[in-house]
C-alpha cells in the first residue's frame, strides 16, 4: 500500500465512480476524492465507497470535493469528466464539447494540485491529454492518457475467443490513437510467449483487429445510453497502481511525442514505462513498413483534431 497518497477522480458517471470503487477496494491510496457537477451525488458515492471499504477491510477513506480547493496535495488526478458517447457517435464528434469541460478542469488542476500527475481517460482521448498538455504546461512525464491498456485488452479478448483456450497469458499490444485508427499490433502479441501469427492465419488476426478498433462502439450499441467502463477503469487503476506503487513496468499509453517515432508536440499512444514520475520513458519498438504507415494515419487523425481546435482559436497559450 502506498503510504498517504491521495487520488482526485474527477467525474461521478459509471466511469469514475467504477475507477474511485476499484482504488478503494484495493487500498491503493489512503485518501480518494470524488468530484462531480452534483456534489450530492458525488457525496452519496463517496459516503457508498468509504463504507465499502470498511467491509474490505480497507482503511481508504472515498470523500466528496466540493470545489477545485478539493484537490490540493493530490499525488494524482484521473481526468473521466465529459459528455459519453452515444449510439452513432464517433468519439471525435465529442471533440469541443469535452474539449471545453477538460480546460476547464486542467486549470483548476494547474492552480490547485501542480504537482500531481494526471491521467486522462476523457475522449477523444488523445486530443484531451494534449488539452491538459497546453493548459496545465505540465512536463509531459506528468501528463498521461489511458486507452492502451484498454485496446490491448479488448485485442486479447478477440483473440481468447478465436482460440478459445489462453485466458490470462494473451499479452496483445494496440500503439496509436484511441480511435478508429488505432494501431493493434499482432507482431508483438502473443500467448503465453508464442506469437499469435503461429495460432492464427492472416484472415483471423484481421478479424480481431477489426474488432478491437471497433471494441468500444461494439458496447456503445448494446448498451444504448453510455459507454463500456468496467475495462476501461481497470485499465486506468493499471496505471494508477503503476505510478503510485513505482513499478517502472510497460504500458501502452498516451503521451506527448518528443523526438519519439518520428514525432513531435503531438499525443499518441505508444509502450511506456511508467513510475513514481508518471511517464519515465518512452520505448521504441522496431515497426514493419505497414505498422509504421498505419501509426502515422493514426497520428494524423489526432493532429487534424488539434488542427480544429486551433482555428476555433480554443487554446490561449
Ligand atoms: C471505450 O473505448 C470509453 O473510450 C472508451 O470504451
Amino acid at each position: 500500500m502506498a503510504k498517504g497518497k491521495k487520488v482526485t477522480v474527477i467525474g461521478t458517471g459509471n466511469f469514475g465512480s467504477t475507477v474511485a470503487f476499484i482504488l478503494a477496494m484495493n487500498g491503493t491510496c489512503h485518501n480518494i476524492v470524488l468530484r462531480g457537477r452534483n456534489y450530492d451525488v458525488a457525496k452519496g458515492k463517496a459516503l457508498d465507497m468509504s463504507q465499502a471499504a470498511n467491509a474490505a477491510r480497507q482503511h481508504t477513506v472515498v470523500k466528496a470535493g466540493k470545489g477545485p480547493e478539493s484537490m490540493a496535495d493530490s499525488d494524482l488526478v484521473v481526468i473521466t469528466a465529459g459528455a459519453p458517447r452515444t449510439p452513432g457517435m464517433s468519439r471525435d464528434d465529442l471533440l469541443i464539447k469535452n474539449a471545453e469541460i477538460v480546460k476547464m478542469y486542467a486549470r483548476e488542476i494547474k492552480e490547485h494540485a501542480p504537482e500531481a500527475i494526471v491521467v486522462v481517460v476523457s475522449n477523444p482521448l488523445d486530443v484531451m491529454t494534449y488539452v491538459v498538455l497546453r493548459e496545465t504546461g505540465f512536463p509531459r512525464e506528468r501528463v498521461l492518457g489511458m486507452a492502451g491498456i484498454l485496446d490491448s485488452a479488448r485485442m486479447a479478448h478477440f483473440i481468447f475467443e478465436k482460440l478459445e483456450y489462453g485466458a490470462g497469458q494473451i499479452r496483445a499490444t494496440v500503439m496509436g490513437g484511441h480511435g478508429d485508427t488505432m494501431v493493434p499490433l499482432p507482431k508483438f502479441t502473443t500467448v503465453a510467449g508464442v506469437p499469435i501469427e503461429d495460432l492464427l492465419d492472416s484472415e483471423e488476426i484481421g478479424e480481431i483487429v477489426q474488432k478491437t478498433r471497433n471494441g468500444g462502439a461494439e458496447i456503445v450499441n448494446l448498451l444504448g445510453d453510455g459507454s463500456a467502463y468496467y475495462a476501461p477503469a481497470k485499465s486506468t487503476l493499471v496505471m494508477v497502481e503503476a505510478i503510485l506503487k513505482d513499478t517502472n513496468q510497460i504500458h501502452s499509453c498516451a503521451i506527448m511525442l518528443q523526438n519519439d517515432y518520428g514525432y513531435s508536440d503531438i499525443v499518441s499512444g505508444v509502450p511506456v514505462m511508467i513510475g513514481a514520475g508518471g511517464a519515465e520513458k518512452v520505448i521504441e519498438m522496431a515497426l514493419k513498413p505497414l505498422q509504421v504507415k498505419r501509426f502515422k494515419n493514426s497520428v494524423a487523425s489526432v493532429q487534424e483534431m488539434v488542427d480544429t481546435l486551433e482555428k476555433q482559436k480554443f487554446f490561449d497559450n
